[in-house]
């Protein structure tokens, strides 16, 4: 998730959960075959397995930005067919490209044949008028022929003129049936559903009929969901106390901040930790208020834990 899912971020959810399989921001192809790889594309072996999001629609340079992201060790590349934003539009890729299978096609194509990596898609339900099952199918079908295996799908279709990222996100009604045909009619595909998941049960439910779920910004907004998950799906697995998971970050964030790195742009992505929690807003309000100041360090993130009652 664009400005969320950063190496710190995943550095973080992964403490919550050993096995999920964490999803990087989308980067672009342009980006990478003109910028600065490590600055786009480094982080820690502790996130392993890491999937690197791709934006893109240019065969060559989609097959060129695979090759350096196998070079940096990912587990899997994943093609967005999901962003709904009118940059993404004008470039040309997202969820757009439901409407231009045989451009996903023929990246997908070049670039399993460039590395041997899995290669996903994710994707919407539809697209504006195109909310049908037969779209989402005609969409899939030339991609399964040439031999992909993995969808990720949005239950919802995007709005391409007229809503914000944000509206795509929420005002669209989601569709879980949609994507449960799909498994149906594809039982050998890996079918993993996205969108508005939120509890152990709805979880349950989903994974009931397809193969996977993805979560986004329950796993942002409430990251001990995720640990949650964790104990409930690998319940040998022991949940982490909250307050430990912070201690096991400081090792992190002191090598991060030697390194140049601002201790805002790390604790950004744990001001959830306690939610619902009492003290949470304490915990919340010492980091905001503290942790983007020159100079900020570990001893912010301890001061934030002591505001809080020793419960928490
Ligand atoms: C801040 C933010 C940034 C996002 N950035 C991306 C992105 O880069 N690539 C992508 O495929 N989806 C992105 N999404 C969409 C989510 O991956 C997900 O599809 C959507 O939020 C629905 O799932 P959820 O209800 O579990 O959050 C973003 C969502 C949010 C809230």
């Amino acid at each position: 998730m664009m400005d969320w899912t950063d190496r710190h971020c995943r550095y973080f959810l992964r403490l919550l959960s050993p096995t999920a399989r964490l999803y990087t921001e989308m980067v672009t192809a342009a980006a990478i075959v003109h910028g600065d790889h490590n600055h786009l594309l480094r982080y820690n072996d502790a996130e392993h397995p890491i999937a690197l999001q791709l934006g893109g629609s240019d065969v060559a340079w989609m097959t060129a930005a695979a090759r350096v992201a196998a070079n940096y060790g990912y587990d899997e590349i994943n093609i967005n067919v999901g962003c709904p934003s009118d940059r993404v539009q004008s470039g040309q890729f997202g969820a757009c490209l439901m409407g231009s299978p045989d451009i996903v096609t023929a990246c997908y194509t070049a670039m399993r044949a460039e590395v041997d990596l899995p290669i996903t898609i994710k994707t919407r339900i539809g697209i504006d008028e195109h909310d049908s099952y037969d779209f989402l199918r005609s969409f899939v079908e030339p991609l399964v022929a040439v031999g992909c295996q993995t969808f990720i799908v949005h239950a919802r279709i995007a709005i391409l003129d007229g809503l914000s990222p944000k509206e795509n996100r929420s005002v669209p009604p989601l569709n879980y049936e949609r994507v449960y045909q799909l498994k149906r009619d594809y039982p050998d595909l890996t079918i993993v559903l996205n969108g508005g998941v939120q509890t152990l049960a709805q979880v349950d439910a989903v994974l009931a009929e397809v193969d996977g779920v993805m979560i986004g910004r329950q796993a942002y907004q409430n990251p001990y969901f995720l640990a949650e998950l964790e104990q409930h799906l690998h319940p040998d697995w022991p949940l982490p106390e909250r307050r430990a998971v912070v201690e096991q970050m400081l090792p992190y964030i002191v090598s991060e901040i030697a390194a140049g790195e601002r201790l805002s742009h790390i604790t950004r992505h744990m001001s959830g930790l306690f939610a619902e929690q009492s003290g949470a807003r304490a915990w919340r309000r010492t980091l905001s208020e503290n942790a983007y100041r020159d100079g900020a360090g570990i001893d912010v993130v301890i001061a934030a834990l002591n505001a809080m009652p020793m419960a928490a």
